[in-house]
């Protein structure tokens, strides 16, 4: 299958993929005490530039499993990435590449010019993945407080 077409089958999060899509994002490491999985995905579909794109596994039919993710949103100024996850037992197949593919091209469909993604200091070593995509170290320092 071509890249562009896996990237075309990661569709919006139902509420049936929700509790998959929190199972995911454990079991890729990206969850934080401080960020309730559910919470995130309750906000980024309530708004109506973002969202939650989700791939599909099907195996025994009606039975399906999310084994990728990408969170995207757009702030009014840049399109952002995040809780970008394949399984475990499904990384290395082409899966985040199409993951980021498929946010950016849901960004581009709701106006943002630029996508931006935040790498935490202590996965670096994710960083050479997204280097292979196009992206680039923008010489910038995050700053954030909590309200
Ligand atoms: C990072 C992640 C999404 C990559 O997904 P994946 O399905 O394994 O990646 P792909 O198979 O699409 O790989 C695309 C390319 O990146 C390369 N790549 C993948 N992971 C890499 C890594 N950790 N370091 C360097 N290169 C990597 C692949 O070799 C491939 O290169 P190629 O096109 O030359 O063959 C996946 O490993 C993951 O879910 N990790 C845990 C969660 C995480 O850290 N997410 C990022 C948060 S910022």
């Amino acid at each position: 299958m071509k890249q562009t077409d896996v990237a075309a089958d990661f569709t919006e999060i139902t509420d049936d993929d929700v509790e998959g899509v929190v199972e995911l994002w454990h079991s890729c490491g990206l969850t934080r005490p401080w960020n309730d999985p559910h919470v995130d995905i309750t906000d980024a579909r309530g708004g109506p530039t973002s969202t939650v794109l989700v791939f599909r596994e099907h195996g025994v039919p009606g039975h399906e499993r999310v084994v990728a993710s990408v969170m995207a949103g757009l702030d009014g100024h840049r399109g952002w990435l995040y809780y970008v996850a394949v399984a475990p037992d499904r990384q290395g197949t082409g899966l985040g590449r199409a993951a980021v593919r498929a946010g950016e091209d849901w960004l581009r469909a709701v106006g943002a010019r630029k996508v931006q993604l935040m790498v935490r200091s202590t996965n670096s070593a994710v960083v050479d993945f997204y280097e292979k995509l196009g992206y680039g170290d923008q010489e910038t320092v995050v700053l954030g407080r909590w309200f």
